[in-house]
């Protein structure tokens, strides 16, 4: 059995600093730490039914083709349960407005609450699987579930995406998810907080061009 423990914490016994010219790096050890994480509202139904939504940051685009979504998930959350028996799940993303009622997804289960009474998020039937998505998210993925893995603590379901669902007033005039509309809501697991993204920096496959010029 694999165990952090015993997991070095540099190599070759090196000190917990690395002087490398430019900042003194601290060694943190083998945590779960990377930006930015998301908030992500996993939709599913339980054995009797009962729409529920749990929040989990550990999730991701995981292939390109099919195209997937994976989202790892402890053994005793309720939704660890309700995804394999459905064989499928959702994926809403969090707007920042929803910080709230995100938070609240994640701090009790839906074994014991049934969390859209209590936050007055809507639990809409996706019409593709057998999950419900939260309504008031502006953007949704309706997965399929197609492996599972089991990691350690965590059990990752990979989600076939069969459909991404946005809202109107969140496109650009040609088409296109805006960003900056949708406000997805970024989860800091190193101090246990919620940010949104920041400005826009540069246009992807292209701004990186100026480092081949002189
Ligand atoms: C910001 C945040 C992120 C979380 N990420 C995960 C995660 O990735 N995986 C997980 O198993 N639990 C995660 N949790 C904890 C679950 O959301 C929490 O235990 C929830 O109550 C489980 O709901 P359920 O029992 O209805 O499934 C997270 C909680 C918060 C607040």
């Amino acid at each position: 059995m694999f165990s952090l423990a015993q997991t070095p914490r540099c190599w070759h016994n090196a000190p917990n600093t690395a002087h490398t010219g430019a900042a003194m790096k601290h060694s943190l050890g083998p945590i779960t730490l990377l930006y930015p994480m998301p908030a992500l509202l996993i939709g599913t139904y339980d054995a009797h039914g009962k729409a529920n939504v749990m929040t989990a940051a550990w999730g991701g685009i995981c292939c390109s083709a099919p195209p997937c979504v994976a989202v790892s998930v402890r053994p005793e959350r309720h939704t660890c349960q309700a995804i394999p028996a459905r064989r499928a799940f959702t994926v809403s993303i969090a707007p920042c407005r929803l910080a709230a009622e995100a938070d609240y997804a994640g701090i009790v289960s839906g074994a014991n609450v049934n969390k859209f009474a209590v936050t007055g998020l809507t639990a809409a039937r996706s019409l593709l699987v057998d999950a419900p998505y939260v309504e008031e998210c502006p953007v949704v993925l309706e997965c399929e579930l197609f492996r599972t893995l089991e990691l350690g603590s965590h059990t990752q379901f990979v989600g076939r995406i069969l459909d991404v669902k946005v809202d109107e007033d969140c496109l650009t005039p040609d088409g296109k998810p805006d960003i900056a509309r949708i406000d997805p809501l970024a989860f800091d697991a190193g101090q246990r907080a919620y940010h949104s993204l920041g400005a826009f920096v540069g246009q992807a496959f292209s701004i990186g061009k100026r480092c081949e010029q002189p």
